[in-house]
């Protein structure tokens, strides 16, 4: 999903991190939230509020004080908004607001808010495991105040450890999660992405251009709507998602195994990874050497997993969605795969479009359905053809 309309309050505090909260509005703003930016008057020891303003596209308030303007927006930015993010939140700054003091704009505004409050905190590894700091934690997340963990590694101080901000980015991922309606909670999802690798010898490997992008959006957008996801994916370096319990596999037979054994306790399975139909007949256990001018390899056929598991499905669950990666044919070859593998939807893409299919953050897809409905999506983003498709899920679930 993306923050169109959202009301968004970033809550900005006095530590060296404040300047990550300048590329966290710059990411919201992007989303299309509406921002608005407060700030601890320590906080613009660190960034001016003229960097926020610039990148909110709205005023910045820091002072309780002084400003002219009625509109009691101390009242009303914490009432009125959709999420309250604190990032970076001090020491000093949650244990005001575990103790309920309002001794400035941000901590009144807290005080009176009706919003949903994200707490990042950022500091000095020991300061975070100061015993206080915990207890403060603590107490805030007994009054439901959402505390995202610190990052750990190299802090500002030149410490090691559990303190940093978290990235812009998982900090946006965990918005996203608080925001999305939780319409999914207690559905059980196997997500498979990305390529399999079918090695040649030690050195070398068969696979393919799947960059596991389509696939980690259904399974980030299938936990942001409070589905439990099993993510089973190929080699692809992307972050899985927070929440997802995540399986990395090379081969088809060892992404068969795993799914063929966590598929029957699932409702839904939808199987975006590429998978290769073939593999080398035989493993060299050496690196062959370049010798004749010709190397012929011998391939096999590997098992086909979404027909297994169509073959398997004895009822309406779990509900199968399958993928077709065509480059011409688009529609007949995706109703052949769904007749042939039993699936309840198949989403067809014609992946020699330069803007859709493999690699890149936009796709065009067809959704085609075991009753004959035909639905096509124009070109969006990844994620929001992964909730069109959920969506689709949804229905077909709730139709059983
Ligand atoms: O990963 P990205 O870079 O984001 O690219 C996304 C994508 C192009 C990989 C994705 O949108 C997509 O089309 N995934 C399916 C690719 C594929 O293998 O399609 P296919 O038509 O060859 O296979 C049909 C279906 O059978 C797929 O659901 C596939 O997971 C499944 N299959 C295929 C072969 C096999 N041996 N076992 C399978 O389960």
């Amino acid at each position: 999903m993306n923050l169109k309309g959202k009301k968004v309050v970033v809550g900005v505090t006095g530590g060296i991190a404040a300047y990550k909260a300048a590329e966290l509005v710059r990411v919201l703003v992007r989303e299309e939230a509406e921002v608005k930016v407060a700030m601890t008057r320590n906080a613009t020891e660190f960034v001016t509020p003229l960097t926020f303003q610039a990148l909110s596209g709205n005023p910045v308030i820091w002072e309780m004080f002084g400003r002219e303007s009625g509109d009691m927006e101390h009242i009303a930015w914490g009432q009125q908004s959709d999420i309250i993010v604190i990032a970076p939140a001090t020491a000093n700054f949650i244990g005001k607001v575990a103790s309920g003091i309002a001794d400035d704009f941000l901590s009144t505004m807290l005080l009176a808010a009706t919003a949903p409050v994200l707490l990042c905190p950022a500091m000095n590894v020991k300061m975070y495991e100061n015993q206080v700091v915990q207890e403060n934690m603590a107490r805030l997340r007994k009054r439901g105040i959402e505390i995202m963990e610190p990052s750990e590694g190299q802090l500002a101080c030149r410490a090691e450890g559990r303190g940093r901000l978290p990235d812009p980015g998982a900090i946006l991922e965990h918005i996203k999660s608080m925001l999305a309606p939780k319409d999914l909670v207690g559905c059980k999802f196997l997500v498979t992405a990305g390529p399999t690798i079918e090695p040649i010898d030690p050195v070398r490997f068969i696979t393919n251009h799947s960059s596991g992008k389509m696939g980690f959006a259904l399974a980030r957008a299938a936990r942001q709507r409070g589905a439990e996801v099993i993510l089973v994916s190929g080699p692809t370096g992307l972050v899985p998602p927070e929440g997802t319990r995540f399986f990395e596999v090379r081969t088809a037979l060892e992404m068969k195994d795993l799914v063929l054994q966590k598929a029957p306790q699932c409702d839904a399975v939808i199987k975006a990874a590429a998978v290769s139909d073939y593999r080398p007949k035989s493993q060299a256990q050496q690196k062959l050497k370049k010798g004749k001018q010709k190397l012929t390899l011998d391939l096999v056929r590997n098992p086909d997993i979404l027909a297994e598991l169509g073959k398997m499905k004895q009822g309406p669950r779990p509900v199968l969605v399958g993928f077709a990666a065509e480059t011409q044919d688009l529609l007949a070859n995706a109703k052949k795969k769904l007749k042939a593998k039993n699936l309840d939807m198949v989403v067809a893409n014609d992946v020699s479009r330069p803007d859709a299919g493999f690699q890149v953050d936009t796709n065009a897809v067809k959704l085609i359905f075991k009753d004959g409905r035909i639905e096509e999506l124009p070109l969006m983003s990844k994620e929001e053809v992964a909730n069109q498709i959920l969506d689709q899920v949804k229905a077909l679930m709730e139709a059983v």
